[in-house]
């Protein structure tokens, strides 16, 4: 069996990122390298020693020429709707960065192109194969029964420069998607509703708010509430959040950086257990898992996480939560769709 054939979209840093995952990858050759700015493509395909990966600035002419299996899309989040429509309107899969399309109005039409199409269309949210994440979902799984509150602080004060200093709701917008796709993969649930709050305190070096608070409505019963700024020096979380899961027979924690543990209802002799879920099992860490989930799913015509139908579920939380921080009222979420 030959190896797939990809065409990798946008030589930013993160494109870079995944040319290497992709070079990796046993069952996976990258044919061509697309970016609007050739040089970047060539810069890249030299430094990281990709060898013959052709350079081209057409992904049109590109898809023409090279006929791949599959387009990892990692343009800019403006450039997606136009990349994966071009890609899936030719059948070609599809594994895009987050976010899905810049807005939901764009996702749904891409969902309706890869139904049309029949053709798989999936986003990478990465944070999903991090060993301590899915350890945290089986502990909750396995071990807490009923949950009732999900909590997730992410705190951190990194000066990136750049198009997020710019932006309306950098936080909410860039970062907090991620937060908001593991909520819906931890508890196995969707949102029916939120309420947000967004502020930009005034010692922030953003132009947009940089801080926000939400609660979500989750259609078990559950609430999950995030807070988080990306100006918040001083005790910092990891970048994956620092989460606590309460629920019927106790209460688990995450730190994003070491195991899970959790806290369970004392036993017979009054003694309360303590559990420490071990690193769970993987596809890959990351990116890497990502397509290593993706290539699977392709050979072996199933569905795998991140799937559009599924994955636009999380970008209609960051929309709604938008929604409710700029008029002021809760916003019901309407399944994505
Ligand atoms: N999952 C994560 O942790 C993570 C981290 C960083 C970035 N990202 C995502 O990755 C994507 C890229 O991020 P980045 O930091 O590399 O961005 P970037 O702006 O540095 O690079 C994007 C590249 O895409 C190119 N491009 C834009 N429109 C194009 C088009 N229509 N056709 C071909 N090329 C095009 C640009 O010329 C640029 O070189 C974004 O969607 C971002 O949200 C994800």
């Amino acid at each position: 069996m030959s190896a797939l054939r990809a065409v990798l979209v946008g030589a930013g840093p993160m494109g870079r990122a995944w040319a290497e995952t992709i070079r990796g990858h046993p069952d996976v050759r990258l044919v061509c390298w697309v970016d609007l700015v050739v040089d970047r493509v060539v810069q890249g395909v030299q430094e990281l020693r990709l060898g013959d990966v052709a350079a081209d600035d057409d992904l049109l002419a590109a898809l023409d020429r090279h006929a791949p299996d599959f387009v990892v899309d990692v343009s800019v989040p403006g450039a997606h709707h136009e990349v994966t429509a071009a890609c899936l309107d030719r059948r070609v899969a599809v594994l895009g960065e987050k976010p899905m399309a810049a807005t939901l109005e764009e996702a749904r039409d891409l969902v309706e192109r890869s139904e049309r199409s029949v053709t798989l269309f999936v986003v990478s949210q990465n944070r999903r194969y991090n060993q301590g994440l899915v350890a945290f979902r089986g502990l909750l799984a396995e071990e807490l029964g009923e949950l009732g509150q999900l909590n997730v602080e992410f705190y951190r004060a990194p000066h990136f420069g750049g198009f997020r200093d710019e932006m309306d709701s950098p936080l909410l917008v860039d970062m907090a998607i991620h937060a908001f796709d593991a909520a819906r993969y931890l508890s196995g649930s969707d949102p029916l509703s939120v309420s947000c709050s967004e502020l930009n305190p005034p010692w922030s070096w953003y132009r947009g708010a940089a801080s926000a608070v939400a609660d979500f409505e989750l259609d078990n019963g559950a609430h999950f509430s995030y807070q988080g700024s990306w100006c918040a020096a001083g005790h910092e979380t990891s970048w994956d959040g620092s989460w606590r899961a309460v629920a019927a027979r106790g209460s688990a924690l995450w730190d994003g950086t070491t195991d899970p543990v959790a806290e369970l209802l004392p036993g017979d002799d009054g003694s309360t257990r303590t559990v420490r879920a071990g690193p769970a099992s993987i596809p890959g860490p990351g990116i890497a898992g990502s397509l290593a989930d993706f290539v699977d799913a392709l050979r072996k015509d199933r569905t795998p996480m991140g799937e559009c139908h599924d994955n636009i579920k999380s970008l209609a939380m960051v929309s709604a939560a938008l929604e409710s921080s700029r008029t002021g009222r809760r916003v019901r979420l309407d399944s994505g769709r």
